[in-house]
């Protein structure tokens, strides 16, 4: 039966008054006006980090967004940054989950979007002593440095056969085979590519299920946004736990395969399955929660080392000066008559400044993950009541014009001249948080970055494709949590090593 229209206008009014009334006790950071129910939704534009940024320089380094009816403040500057990450930690280090985020998770009980508590506090405990220590990434050394001479090897053969000779390659698709490789193996202890580099039967199921998470993640209406809508948009719990339940199943096969293989050998391995399911007992991990972590293992990590590589492929190919000198340093080094291992990286100064050039201009994750205060603080002298949700533009602290000098040239030397922490030590350079959610995989992050460039840079010269200047290639950024180029780098690869050097040797 439908309301009569003065009664529900009556209501409508009754909300917007309690709406209004009860944010009037706070003193909320400055921002664009909120449209009734909506907010800032639509006033959002797509690449959000820089339309943060554009309204900072109207209200100031700290903002009020209202998407729908949830409250978020983005801040813009580092001193904002530390206080969010350092001086106000323990209260901002909630996660918000939308409905697809708390599926997943089943509320949080994996590391990624667990809420600050004993949980997230035994879970984080495990990455720190156990998953990401110096030891266990040394011992998967190994998987790293096979997969990323397998796309040399895969650039070498496709660049070498005469019709493709002088033509460009999407960089893109060999660094993501190298990620979904490297990855998969750490977490689940498996090479699912088949020796002619297609998938095997598990590899097309996992590949199937990440593609799906993304899907179902997305089909989320603006309901999710305006609480009190969402009765009106259920979400499709069937497709939901349909697909919780595939994942799941092959998890639990993978599991299973490793418990058979360690009772036969007697041993266990140095991946993360293993790991997780020898120290289950001693830190009273459900099975939940190893899927769980085993699952944010790839998302956390895959498409981000990819992303960080991409662009810094692009600057290279539009800085042929910084490519110059890269490579003088790889063949002062290493020389010609051997490939680059993670060895050789402490001895590659020039190198290292590369990758942390790009994660300055390029952060993967120019918002990080947003946190959620968990309590009432205070940040620039503003309120920001419990339940907000807090983000950091890292990607506009990077290109700061008064911390940076010349913020948008890709300039590597500038960590020569002052050697800047990138691991949360340093709040002008984030792009791996800081505060006890910095991201636990950062180390692990930075061999495959710097491994890849260096490899790519050692084994190939790269231009641009052809037809294209080195100024015109598009530095651009698509919309998303994560920040792939718009238009993905074309180049061409010529090999500047002896043959022999192209090939796997495989483990
Ligand atoms: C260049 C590559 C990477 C970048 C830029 C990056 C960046 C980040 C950022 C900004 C966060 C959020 C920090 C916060 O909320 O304050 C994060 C969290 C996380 N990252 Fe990474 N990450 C990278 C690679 C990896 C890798 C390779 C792994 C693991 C294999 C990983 C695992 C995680 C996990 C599990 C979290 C959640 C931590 C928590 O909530 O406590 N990341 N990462």
């Amino acid at each position: 039966m439908a309301l009569p229209l003065p009664v529900a206008l009556a209501i409508i009014f009754i909300f917007l008054t309690y709406n209004i009334y009860q944010w009037l006790p706070y003193k909320l950071p400055p921002g664009p006006r909120p449209l009734p129910v909506v907010g800032n939704l639509y006033d959002i534009k797509p690449v959000r980090f820089r339309c943060f940024w554009d309204w900072s320089k109207i209200y100031g380094p700290i903002i009020s967004v209202w998407i729908g009816s949830t409250l978020n403040v983005v801040v813009m500057n580092w001193e904002l940054a530390k206080e969010v990450l350092k001086d106000n930690d323990q209260s901002l280090a909630d996660r918000h989950r939308n409905r697809s985020t708390e599926k997943f998770s089943r509320g949080g009980q994996d590391l990624i979007w667990a809420d600050y508590g004993p949980h997230y506090v035994k879970v984080r405990k495990v990455c720190t002593l156990e998953l990401f220590t110096p030891k266990r990434l040394e011992a998967l050394r190994p998987i790293r440095e096979d997969e990323v001479i397998a796309m040399v090897e895969s650039i070498f053969n496709h660049c070498t056969k005469p019709e493709n000779l002088g033509q460009s390659i999407k960089v893109k698709d060999y660094l993501s085979k190298v990620s979904f490789n490297n990855i998969t193996r750490l977490a689940f202890g498996k090479r699912f590519e088949n020796p002619d580099g297609t998938l095997d039967e598990q590899g097309k199921e996992l590949k199937t299920i990440v593609d799906n998470g993304v899907k179902i993640g997305g089909s989320l209406s603006v309901a999710e946004h305006i609480q009190w809508l969402r009765w009106m948009f259920p979400v499709d719990e069937a497709a939901f736990n349909r697909h919780a339940t595939r994942r799941d199943n092959l998890t639990r096969v993978i599991m299973d395969e490793h418990t058979l293989a360690r009772q036969k050998s007697g041993g266990a391995k140095q991946h993360f399955v293993d790991a997780l399911l020898t120290l289950q007992q001693k830190y009273d991990l459900s099975d939940d929660t190893i899927i769980g972590l085993l699952w944010d293992m790839l998302q956390a990590g895959m498409d981000t080392t990819v992303i960080a590589t991409e662009w810094g492929m692009a600057e290279l190919v539009k800085n042929p000066r910084v490519q110059s000198k890269a490579q003088e340093e790889l063949d002062r080094v290493i020389g010609l008559e051997r490939v680059m291992t993670e060895a050789d990286i402490p001895n590659l100064p020039y190198l290292q400044c590369v990758a942390k050039e790009a994660l300055r201009l390029h952060p993967p994750t120019p918002l990080m993950l947003p946190h959620k205060a968990n309590a009432n603080v205070k940040i620039g002298g503003y309120d920001i009541p419990k339940g907000s949700n807090v983000h950091v533009n890292v990607w506009a602290i990077g290109r700061d014009p008064t911390i940076w000098k010349d913020p948008i040239e890709f300039r590597p030397e500038r960590f020569l001249e002052e050697d800047v922490d990138m691991r949360g030590h340093d709040f002008r350079l984030l792009p791996f948080g800081a505060g006890r959610r910095v991201c636990p995989g950062a180390q692990l992050a930075i061999y495959l970055v710097t491994s890849m460039l260096g490899h790519l840079l050692h084994h190939f010269h790269w231009t641009p494709a052809p037809g294209v200047d080195p100024e015109d290639i598009d530095l651009a950024e698509n919309p998303g949590l994560v920040t792939y180029m718009r238009k993905p780098i074309h180049a061409v690869a010529t090999p500047r090593l002896p043959s022999h050097l192209y090939e796997r040797m495989p483990a």
